[in-house]
Order: structure tokens, then C-alpha cells, then sequence
């Protein structure tokens, strides 16, 4: 049977499964990405309510790895990419280029290659869509068009722990072309001076969980869709919040999807029984709740004020909470050699990272990077493991990978028997400096 959320990931590493992800990796820090919670949160995604046809596109910013991307190619999900690079790290894990689409900040240098492959590119800015139309001049060229519907959702606030930052539209948004330079004739006019034909509309404002909000995007970005009768379908991004954190909610999409297909059904009646497809791209909700980091606690170190426990694991695995101040669940599992009842003792402290760097905060106050805050964990020892869980999702994909000279950690697969597959090797010094060169002698 279908669900419509996913379940809870958080702590499915028991210890045991901890401790065979960590002799597979040989050590930590690690992250560990869960099949089964990989599977429940696809066949969530291809469960969404739609009238006329889905295509579930996994945003693969979220979480690049190409096991991660061949288990949803084996789903029959397809992809959304935000570089050129993506693309093509797409297409070696074996997506057919028809099943990418790109919308990205910087059009590639080689984009042309590209669209001749059959990417389907969404032009997201009025000079992108230019250079495409120069391009391929008067050829019918099929393209997207990303629109900034020029309403926000999404993003975060800090009043809410379980944010997901996304890129959110409105005029303080430079994602997507502005709508009034649809409405105003501006775009449809390049898009007849070089015969261009849009057969999508691609809008993400991070919509969220809400059922009206999304209502309200679907029938905004259906009107737009009214310009050209050559738009066979309307992408409407991604944006799914999860709950990684006890007592925040994870999106239902049968809630919130139900409504936009009435939008779809109603846009068929009033417009001559248009039947638009659906795409949605989700990142987040596919990967977010299947992963975890695996990190071992180094130190503990206490001043008048807090006692700090300091992974081997920090900004350079997990940049979330020091960037946004997003909230991760950490639990304590005993280290190698200890019973795994090490008891229920639990203390207040603040977890901090690797990094030389203050602002290296694993338990920061809920949406400020900046201000650390204590977290009540199970008592811990230098050498026990610290797994923070909802590290799935822009976590080994975005981090500042090198400072301080630490290799990137190692990615392993749990499936549902417990085995532990090794998907990516932790990286080698020598593979962090190996592109730097010499300068000629005499220059110092
Ligand atoms: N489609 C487009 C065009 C996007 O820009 C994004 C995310 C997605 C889909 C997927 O959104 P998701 O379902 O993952 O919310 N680094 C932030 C998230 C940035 C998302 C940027 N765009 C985080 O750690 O939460």
C-alpha cells in the first residue's frame, strides 16, 4: 500500500548497523543513506495526485550520488539539474537525456550540445532565453521557460525548527523570469522572434505543506500557461518539507496534491480540454530523512558555561545548521567496544565541529547560525558515536568539503537486511591538492 508521508528515519541506524557502516567505510565520519526510506519516499513522490499525466524529476543537487540517482532511475523517476555538470553526472549514471531537465542560474557553455542531446532546458532568466533562441534559430526549438509567479513561499523562518531553505519567489528572488515580462509581451515577443515553441512552464517557489498555498501556485502558474497553446506541461518545483525532528510534520502529498490536480481539471474545462501534465522536483522530501552523518565524539571540553562534545565530523559534512540554523537530531550510540547499554545517563551540551572555526555549530538556536544552544543528549564519552540524522539532503552535496584540509567522508547503503554497501570511498589527501601546480622557479 501506498503512504502518503514517508516513515520516520530518524535512528535507523541501531548501534550494530552504526558499527558495520563503520567498518565499512573503515571509520568515520561516514553518511549512511537508508534503501528502504529511499524506496517509501519514492513511491510517496509517485503517488502524487495529478489528473493528466506526473513525472516525478529527483533534484539531484540534494544528494548527487550515482547509486542514490540509479535507484531512482530503477523508479522511474527522472531528473532535474541545476548545472551543466549535473547533466552529465546524470547521464553517466545512466538517465537517458530526455529524462533531464536543467534549470540553472548560469546556462552551460556547451548548453547547445546539450539541447541537440534532448535535455530539456528551462530558461530561467530573458537573456538565457535569448542565447537559446540565437541558438537555434526559427527550428521550432522546444523549450521550458522558469517564471518567477512573483508570490514567495517556502524558505524559512525561525519560528518554525523544521524549515527547508529554498529558493522562494517574489520580486527578492533573482530565481526565474519576472511574470510581467510575460504578461507584458515582452517574453512571448522573443520567443516569435527567433520561433521558439515553450512546451513547458517551470516554476519552484518551496511551496511547502500547505494545501492552499499550493492551490493558489497551481492555478497562478496555469494562467501562464494560457500565453501558448504549445505548453503541454507545467512543473511545479519542489519544496516538500520533512520533519526531521521530532513533533515537525512531513508534508502529505496526497493533501496538498489533491488540490492541484483540481487546478489542472479546471484549467482543462475552461480551456477547451487542455490536458496539462505534471511535474514535480522534489530534493528534499526523496533523500532528506534516509540519510544520516556517522561521526565519532573526539574531545569534550567544558568552560564555566557549557560542556562542548566535538565530532570528527563538522561544516565540512553537514553545513545546514551553520549556514541556516537548521535543526538535526543527534543521538549518542556507544563507541567500538562498549556494551550498547551504556546506561541513560543524559546531559546539557553543545555540539561543535571539526573546523577551526567558532562558527563550526552542530546545535545552533533553531534559525541562527551564529548562537549556539545546548541540546539535552544521552551522556557521552570521547570515542562514543554521535549519528545526526535528516542528513540526507544537502549534506554530503553541499558542505565546504576541504577546509581545513579533511577528505570528504565516505558514503555507504543500508538495505533492508542490513547490509552495508560502500557507494563512495573517503576521499585521499593526495586527491585534495592533486590539481594545484608549481610555479615556475625564481617567481618566489
Ligand atoms: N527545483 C528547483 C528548481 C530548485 O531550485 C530546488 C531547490 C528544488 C527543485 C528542490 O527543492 P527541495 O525539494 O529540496 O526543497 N540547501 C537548502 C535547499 C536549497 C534548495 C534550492 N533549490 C537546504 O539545505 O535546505
Amino acid at each position: 500500500a501506498l503512504r502518503a508521508t514517508p516513515p520516520s528515519q530518524s535512528n535507523f541506524l541501531t548501534p550494530e548497523l552504526a558499527a558495520s557502516c563503520i567498518a565499512t567505510a573503515s571509520g568515520t565520519p561516514l553518511y549512511a543513506y537508508s534503501l528502504p526510506a529511499l524506496a517509501e519516499a519514492a513511491s510517496a513522490c509517485l503517488a502524487f495526485p495529478n489528473a493528466y499525466g506526473l513525472t516525478v524529476r529527483y533534484a539531484m543537487k540534494a544528494c548527487p550520488n550515482g547509486s542514490v540517482l540509479k535507484y531512482f532511475l530503477s523508479r522511474g523517476i527522472h531528473i532535474d539539474a541545476s548545472s551543466g555538470f549535473e547533466v552529465r553526472r546524470a547521464m553517466e549514471a545512466g538517465f537517458q537525456p530526455e529524462m533531464i531537465s536543467l534549470s540553472s542560474q548560469e546556462l552551460p557553455g556547451d548548453f547547445a550540445d546539450l539541447v541537440k542531446m534532448g535535455i530539456k532546458v528551462n530558461a530561467c532568466s530573458v537573456s538565457q532565453l535569448e542565447r537559446i533562441g540565437k541558438a537555434f534559430p526559427n527550428t521550432n526549438q522546444k523549450v521550458g521557460i522558469r517564471i518567477n509567479p512573483g508570490v514567495g513561499s517556502g524558505g524559512f523562518s525561525s519560528s518554525t525548527t523544521g524549515f527547508s531553505k529554498t529558493n522562494v519567489g517574489g520580486p527578492s528572488s533573482s530565481f526565474g523570469i519576472w511574470h510581467e515580462l510575460l504578461t507584458d509581451g515582452t517574453v512571448p515577443s522573443i520567443v516569435e522572434t527567433y520561433g521558439l515553441e515553450v512546451e513547458r512552464i517551470h516554476t519552484h517557489i518551496g511551496s511547502g505543506s500547505d494545501p492552499a498555498i499550493w492551490q493558489s501556485v497551481a492555478t497562478r502558474s496555469l494562467s501562464f500557461c494560457k500565453i501558448w497553446d504549445t505548453v503541454t506541461a507545467l512543473n511545479l518545483g519542489g519544496g516538500y518539507k520533512v520533519g526531521r525532528n521530532p513533533g515537525e510534520k512531513t508534508t502529505d502529498l496526497i493533501e496538498i496534491g489533491a488540490p492541484v490536480a483540481d487546478a489542472f481539471r479546471e484549467f482543462a474545462k475552461e480551456n477547451n480540454g487542455r490536458e496539462l501534465k505534471l511535474e514535480i522536483e522534489p530534493g528534499t522530501y526523496l533523500v532528506a530523512n534516509a540519510g544520516a552523518l556517522v561521526a565519532t565524539i573526539q574531545d569534550k571540553v567544558s568552560t564555566s558555561d557549557h560542556i562542548f562534545l566535538k565530532m570528527d565530523a563538522g561544516m565540512t559534512d553537514v553545513l545546514r545548521p551553520s549556514l541556516y540554523g537548521a535543526i538535526h537530531p543527534i543521538t549518542i550510540l556507544p563507541g567500538s567496544g562498549k556494551s550498547s547499554d551504556i546506561g541513560t545517563d543524559t546531559e546539557s551540551v553543545v555540539v561543535v565541529g571539526h573546523c577551526c572555526e567558532s562558527g563550526d555549530l552542530m546545535t545552533p538556536k533553531p534559525g541562527e547560525p551564529e548562537a549556539l544552544e545546548e541540546r539535552t543528549l544521552r551522556k557521552a564519552e570521547i570515542g562514543d558515536i554521535a549519528v545526526m540524522d535528516g542528513s540526507g539532503a544537502y549534506c554530503s552535496g553541499m558542505s565546504t568539503k576541504n577546509y581545513n584540509s579533511f577528505p570528504e567522508a565516505p558514503e555507504v547503503l543500508v538495505t533492508a537486511e542490513g547490509e552495508v554497501h560502500l557507494i563512495r570511498k573517503r576521499q585521499r589527501l593526495e586527491q585534495i591538492y592533486e590539481n594545484e601546480c608549481d610555479v615556475p622557479q625564481g617567481v618566489f
